[in-house]
């Protein structure tokens, strides 16, 4: 993509680079002459702290465009979604540009938003001089992300409120910038504790922010189903409510040191709550991926219909953590009636081409003793139940492609071998991903080991929130290469990587941020930004004028340094 890019090489780091022209001040054009030193390339990337760190970037320092009433912002009626963020932004100072969208011509004093058809679908070209600001994109896509980054140039205070002000000045500088990866995803577990709509919003008013395009939403689980479903309304009636929740590790139990919250707990999306949050984060160029779990961690749906597990008997919804040994029952045919039932409705709340279908940690020893299951084993030839997984698999896969969709699933999809066209999301370290990338799989990279949120980020454990163990600081995070251990040809095979946010322990908003800020930002520059161009020391200084955005937008985030 942006091939036709600039000769800058300069790429020093220093300078403040935004300031407001307010009241009376002078906001004359000619104030920003072109510095002599930006001629002799003692060219500062200037204080520009946009993360992502852009593909290529290059500033002269004390060059500046000054926006203000008289300036105009014309935009392709195609990039019109993407750009339009930018036009409500620029309301927030508190003049209001002329907009048109009839013409693209670039002259004098304007913010031109054009097409270019050279640059890939989430690229764009944004190149700020004193004369003008013009944005190229091919997409409405990529003029999103040019207006994410413009945005990340704006003064902090119009984050929030709308300012008096007459004028902004925007520094100069040229990027051209596309991501390094398809898949930059995060996912919410919202069964174990449940998200409210509102904080869901602002989670991916944040997420587009740091251009994430994938919102993979876990809804159904042991410990509560979430998500309404016409044909089976007990599934939210009844498992979507457990009569307590364990407040401690798993360990605790049976001991004196387990605590219990002492209430039930819980609450579900309706289908117009999931199709809002769709519709919200497609503004934004975030697609969401709802993941139904099969066979395992289906507990709630059993309380709800036991005639779905092996045994039929009821099971109270779980109110602690771990694996359970409850599994949807592979024998019977219902099962799998009742499974294309559900997946039938998610997809049509859910547009995206791929659906997730879990996979993971599903215990066999029911299967084991079970009759249907076994003589399901018997009559397709089975070996034994890892391939009795994969025959369940194997099914829902055929199912979701017969309704032009395909499945993704944790790394435990290979067991007993992998469903044609199955996406794999490695999660057990990356051996499974690398499996399956060599087998020519799609695969996005989730390892525990750079991608839980849920991980401790200090090994000073007591001074944190109840975690679930694990260690996995920003540093950690930034370290994150999804491709690290494939050659050139498997790693086509990757199409990025996640952050997983599993909610055992966090049971609120607060607690929720403070596990992703700023860590999400460090997985963005992993998956956005090539190798060559991240330098951790650097992100580190970019991040304070993160922190300043978040006070702004009453983010709760860790400070990367705090002890
Ligand atoms: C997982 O963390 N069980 C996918
Ligand atoms: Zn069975």
């Amino acid at each position: 993509m942006p091939r036709k890019f600039f000769a800058l090489t300069c790429m020093a780091l220093t300078g403040s680079v935004i300031s407001l022209v307010s009241g009376c001040s002078n906001t004359s054009k000619q104030k920003c002459s072109v510095a002599q030193s930006a001629k002799k390339c003692n060219i500062a990337t200037a204080d520009l702290s946009i993360i992502p760190q852009p593909t290529a970037m290059a500033t002269a320092r004390e060059e500046f465009f000054i926006l203000d009433a008289s300036t105009k912002i014309k935009i392709d009626k195609s990039l019109y979604d993407g750009a339009k963020f930018f036009v409500n932004r620029v309301s927030n100072a508190g003049f209001t540009p002329a907009v048109v969208t009839s013409c693209t011509t670039v002259e004098n004093n304007s913010v031109v938003f054009a097409v270019d058809n050279a640059i890939g679908e989430e690229g764009y070209i944004l190149e700020v001089t004193p004369k003008n600001v013009v944005i190229k994109a091919s997409t409405a896509k990529g003029a999103f992300y040019a207006t994410q980054s413009l945005r990340q140039m704006l003064p902090v205070s119009m984050e929030k409120e709308v300012l008096n002000i007459t004028a902004i000045k925007i520094p100069a500088v040229k990027i051209a910038d596309e991501p390094r990866f398809k898949w930059r995803g995060m996912m919410l577990d919202s069964c174990r504790h449940f998200t409210e709509v509102s904080d869901i919003k602002k989670i991916i008013d944040l997420m587009a922010m740091y251009k994430m395009n994938t919102f993979h939403w876990h809804l159904t689980e042991d410990q509560g189903w979430r998500l309404a479903i016409d044909k089976y309304p007990l599934l939210t009636e009844k498992g979507a409510f457990r009569k307590d929740t364990l407040l401690t590790h798993n360990r605790t139990l049976g001991k004196k040191d387990a605590k219990w919250a002492g209430k039930s707990y819980g609450n579900f999306y309706s289908k117009e709550e999931a199709k809002d949050i769709v519709k919200y984060a497609a503004e934004r160029f975030i697609t969401v991926i709802p993941e139904i779990e099969l066979p395992g961690h289906s507990v709630a749906a059993v309380h709800a219909y036991p005639w779905l597990s092996c045994e039929g008997k009821d099971k109270a919804v779980w109110t602690r953590w771990g694996i359970s040994d409850d599994i949807y029952c592979a024998g019977k045919e219902s099962t799998f009636k009742f499974l294309e039932d559900v997946l039938t409705e998610t997809m049509d709340i859910f547009p995206s081409k791929i659906i997730h279908i879990g996979g993971d940690e599903a215990k066999k020893n029911k299967w084991k003793k079970c009759q249907l299951c076994q003589k399901r084993i018997k009559d397709n030839n089975l070996k034994d139940e890892h391939e009795l997984q994969s025959y369940f698999i194997k099914r829902i896969n055929k199912f979701v492609q017969s309704k032009g969709r395909e499945i993704i699933g944790w790394d435990e999809i290979l067991e007993g071998g992998l469903a044609e066209g199955a996406m794999v999301m490695s999660w057990r370290g990356t051996r499974g991903g690398i499996k399956a990338a060599k087998m020519g799989h799609n695969v996005v990279m989730t390892p525990g080991s750079h991608c839980y949120f849920d991980h401790y980020q200090s090994k000073n454990k007591a001074n944190e929130p109840l975690a679930i163990g694990g260690f996995t600081n920003v540093a950690k995070v930034y370290q994150f290469n999804p491709t690290n251990g494939l050659n050139k040809e498997e790693a086509k095979f990757i199409q990025g990587g996640q952050a997983n946010v599993w909610h055992e322990y966090i049971r609120d908003q607060k607690y929720r941020e403070y596990m992703i800020f700023p860590r999400l930002l460090a997985l963005s520059e992993a998956v956005w930004t090539p190798m060559e161009k991240k330098n951790y020391d650097d992100f580190k200084k970019r991040l304070e004028k993160h922190y300043k955005r978040f006070d702004t937008l009453g983010v709760n985030y860790r400070r990367h340094d705090k002890k």
